[in-house]
C-alpha cells in the first residue's frame, strides 16, 4: 500500500514540511515503506488557471508527475500549518488542481500545525471545503501539532506532551492505514461514477 503526504506550507524551511518527514518515517516503522512527500515549501506549483482544463503543457510538466503519484496512493496525509488562521493559499491551490480521481474515495489524514496554541482553524476549513469535488474522505481523527517548535524533534520525545503527541500520531496513521483497505473495496465497486458526476454538489 502506498500512501502519499502534502506538505501545505509554501515556506522554505517549513515546520510542516519536518512535521511531515516525521509522519512519513512513523508510516515505514507501521510498514508503509511505499511512501510519497509532496512540499508546497517554495511554491512548486503555480495557482490554477483554465489551461488545466486544456491540458496545457505548462501542468503537464508541472503537475502531471505529481498527480501520477497520488493517483496510486491508498490514502494521504494533509498536513496543514494554520497561517492567519486559516489553511495557506497554496494547498487550497492545490485541491483544485486534485479533480477527477486523484483523491477520490480515498481517505485523509488531517495533520495541523501550530507554532504556538493554534491549528484548529485549518482543521475546520480543511474539513468544511477541500472534499467536494475531489471526494477526499477525511477520517474523523485529526492531529494538531501545537507548539511545534518543541515537538517530534530526534528519536526520543523531549516531554510528556511530545511523547503524548507521537502516540496520537501513530495512532491516527494507524486508523488511516484500516480505512485505506476498506476504502479500497469502494473504489472497486464500480458504482463510483466520475464521469456523470464529475463534480460533488
Ligand atoms: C503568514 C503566516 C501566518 C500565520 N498565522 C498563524 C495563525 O493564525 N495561527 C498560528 O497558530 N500560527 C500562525 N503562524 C505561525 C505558524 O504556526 C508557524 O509558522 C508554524 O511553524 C507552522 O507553519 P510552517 O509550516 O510554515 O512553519 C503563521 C505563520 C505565517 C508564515
Amino acid at each position: 500500500m502506498k500512501i502519499a503526504l502534502v506538505a501545505g506550507s509554501h515556506r522554505r524551511e517549513a515546520e510542516s514540511a519536518r512535521v511531515a518527514q516525521y509522519i512519513q518515517r512513523e508510516l515505514n516503522t507501521l510498514g508503509i515503506s511505499d511512501t510519497y512527500l509532496f512540499s508546497l515549501s517554495a511554491n512548486p506549483l503555480p495557482l490554477w488557471d483554465e489551461e488545466v482544463w486544456e491540458g496545457g503543457e505548462k501542468w503537464k510538466t508541472l503537475w502531471g508527475p505529481v498527480s501520477q503519484q497520488l493517483k496510486s496512493a491508498a490514502a494521504v496525509v494533509v498536513v496543514a500549518p494554520e497561517w492567519s488562521g486559516m489553511a495557506p493559499a497554496g494547498l487550497k491551490n492545490f485541491f483544485l488542481l486534485c479533480s477527477g480521481d486523484v483523491l477520490a474515495h480515498k481517505p485523509g489524514l488531517i495533520v495541523t500545525v501550530s507554532a504556538s496554541l493554534g491549528g484548529s482553524y485549518p482543521v475546520d476549513e480543511l474539513r468544511t471545503s477541500s472534499y467536494k469535488n475531489t471526494r477526499l474522505c477525511y477520517i474523523p481523527d485529526h492531529v494538531i501539532v501545537r507548539n511545534v517548535g518543541q515537538m517530534l524533534r530526534g528519536d526520543q520525545a523531549a516531554d510528556e506532551h511530545d511523547a503524548a503527541l507521537r502516540k496520537r500520531i501513530t495512532y491516527s496513521l494507524r486508523v488511516l492505514i484500516e480505512y485505506a483497505k476498506a476504502l479500497q473495496a469502494v473504489r472497486d465497486s464500480g458504482v463510483v461514477d466520475l464521469k456523470t458526476f464529475p463534480y460533488g454538489m
